[in-house]
């Protein structure tokens, strides 16, 4: 069923047939699809991910799941923050034109056993500490392309491997869909958003900011020349303000493999645990 989702201008397609129904009868119109998939829980991150979408194509789409596939066994699925009321309006906001809300067995029927695996760059960073994570990624975004059919899709380099797992993906199974990455967005004193900061107290919250802080050192000292590649990890490393780190490495920003030549494209990337919350951020250091 399509239901118009009258004061917000927006309409909220429920199934796989109906979102595609709606993106054929438009590209049939020669309209280009814009595309930005999310989890919901909208914020400013997402926002700017959508006004960026909505230059890109005549129609601007926006799907909510919250994909179960991509979340381990003790991660945060039932608990992670859900308002699609409060989503649809931003996103109406952004000048959302239609929301892909699927439900879980839609996307993934009875019988269901089909996986979508980019392998290398699934390997390294937040790989094995997220087992499954990448290629649950990777399958449903390759499902929701099938579902919404999009010109180009938008992407935050937040993700950094996710980003990078994508791009590899579209080239290796012809999908010809055009990838763009945009810059993370982050709140005024640094810390990068995330729906998952909703998690933190006042004084997690604080200590999260280590994460930015110690990124952005990192990156002056390194366009300064005042610290080797071999150095910036543990530099990094004492900035931090954490419970438990899960990893902080300097990677090739192609390959995702680890590095100390900042001579090339790098990425400096983190994950740590503050409490519970496990959060990620990452810079290009050149
Ligand atoms: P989610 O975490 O909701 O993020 C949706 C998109 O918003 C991703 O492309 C992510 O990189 C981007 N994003 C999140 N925070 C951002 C920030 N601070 N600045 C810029 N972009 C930001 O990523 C997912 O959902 C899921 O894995 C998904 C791709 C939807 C597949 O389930």
């Amino acid at each position: 069923m399509v239901t118009p989702a009258e004061p917000l201008g927006i309409l909220t397609l429920r199934t796989p047939a109906e979102m595609t129904a709606w993106s054929l009868a438009a590209r049939a119109r020669g309209e280009r699809i814009a595309f930005v998939p999310t989890m919901g829980a909208l914020h400013e991150g997402h926002v700017t991910l959508l006004r960026e979408a909505r230059k890109l194509g005549e129609k601007l789409v926006l799907s909510i799941f919250v994909n179960p596939t991509q979340f381990g066994p003790n991660e945060d699925l039932a608990r992670y923050p859900r308002d699609l009321a409060g989503d649809l309006a931003k996103a109406a906001g952004a000048g959302t034109d239609a929301a892909y809300v699927p439900e879980a067995r839609d996307v993934y029927p009875a019988g269901y056993q089909t996986t979508v695996e980019v392998r290398e760059l699934a390997r390294g960073l937040c790989g094995p500490f997220r087992p499954g994570h990448f290629a649950g990624v990777a399958t449903v975004v390759c499902k929701l392309f099938n579902a919404v059919r999009p010109d180009v899709a938008v992407f935050g380099e937040k993700d950094y491997q996710q980003l990078a797992i994508i791009r590899r993906m579209v080239v290796d199974l012809d999908m010809g869909i055009e990838i763009v990455g945009i810059p993370t967005v982050r709140e005024a004193d640094g810390l990068a958003m995330s729906s998952r900061n909703a998690y933190l107290s006042p004084v997690e919250r604080a200590r999260a900011l280590s994460l930015s802080r110690a990124l952005f050192a990192a990156r002056d000292a390194a366009a300064g020349g005042a610290v080797a590649g071999a150095d910036i990890v543990a530099q990094a490393r004492a900035a931090l303000d954490v419970d438990r780190t899960d990893y902080v490495e300097l990677v090739d920003a192609s390959t995702l493999q680890p590095t100390t030549d900042l001579a090339r494209p790098t990425v400096l990337a983190i994950a740590a645990f503050i409490g519970r919350t496990r959060l990620i951020d990452n810079v290009r250091l050149a």
